[in-house]
């Protein structure tokens, strides 16, 4: 199995000078626990990763201790995550047949996890990891008031891995691109084309590593772990 990472931020929401996958996190680069857990996933072959050239030395640096086990390939990331994601497909090796993309941000998913993502291509075209949402969802309109609450039984937040056949996979991002849709999954890119997504039970502990109490939060959780 081949993964891409999208590690081509700018991390506005930290509001730190500088890509927050390069921010230390308990003893190491954000980055690197994302890579070591990619690492330890069986399922996996090859990591592509897709970032700024301003980081390119930084993420050769994280790199270069850990990437005995599987080749890792640096690739120029574009202006949006969709962009990022789209030149990580134009790189993957010949042959690649089903891919996992899976955030750079999403620093605690474990190798666990990434195994359990791999075997779910076995049974679909395309899946993505999510949870159950715990909270109420309103959609609000532009002045501040609610049009609807939807049932929240049938909520689900999306997470990364997200995991598809490569040639499905490229063929709704050309889609993408003709139709200039604006998406933040790719998930969605399939949904909009009209294929159908699995659901794969994600873990809580998965966040998007977004501003400066996720990182306190994952600060802690990596500090409980063995
Ligand atoms: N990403 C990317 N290329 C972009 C933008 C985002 O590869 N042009 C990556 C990020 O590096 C991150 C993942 O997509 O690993 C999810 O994006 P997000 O959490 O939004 O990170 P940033 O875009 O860096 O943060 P912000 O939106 O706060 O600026
Ligand atoms: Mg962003």
């Amino acid at each position: 199995m081949y993964l891409l990472i999208p590690a081509a931020g700018m991390g506005k929401r930290m509001g730190s000078d500088r890509n927050k996958l390069l921010l230390t996190l308990h003893g190491k680069p954000l980055l690197a626990w994302t890579l070591l857990a990619a690492m330890e996933s069986r399922a996996i072959i090859w990591i592509g990763i897709m970032a700024q050239p301003e980081d390119f030395e930084e993420i050769r640096e994280i790199i270069t201790p850990i990437n005995a086990l599987k080749p890792v390939q640096i690739i120029q990331g574009g202006e949006t995550r969709q962009k990022s994601v789209y030149n990580g497909l134009q790189a993957l090796p010949e042959g690649a047949e089903t891919v996992l993309i899976h955030d750079g941000a999403r620093c605690l998913a474990t190798p666990e996890l990434f195994d359990r993502c791999a075997a779910a291509l076995a049974t679909c075209q395309g899946f993505i990891a999510a949870i159950p949402v715990k909270d109420t969802i309103k959609i609000v309109d532009s002045k501040g008031w609610i049009e609807d609450t939807p049932d929240r039984s049938r909520l689900w937040a999306a997470q990364t891995p997200q995991g598809f056949q490569v040639k499905l996979l490229k063929e709704c991002h050309e889609q993408g691109r003709k139709l200039a849709w604006e998406v933040t999954d790719d998930a969605a890119l399939l949904e909009k084309c009209g294929f159908p997504v699995k659901i794969v039970v994600g873990e809580e502990t998965n966040l998007k590593i977004t501003t400066p109490g996720d990182l306190a939060i994952a600060e802690y959780i990596l500090s409980q772990r063995l």
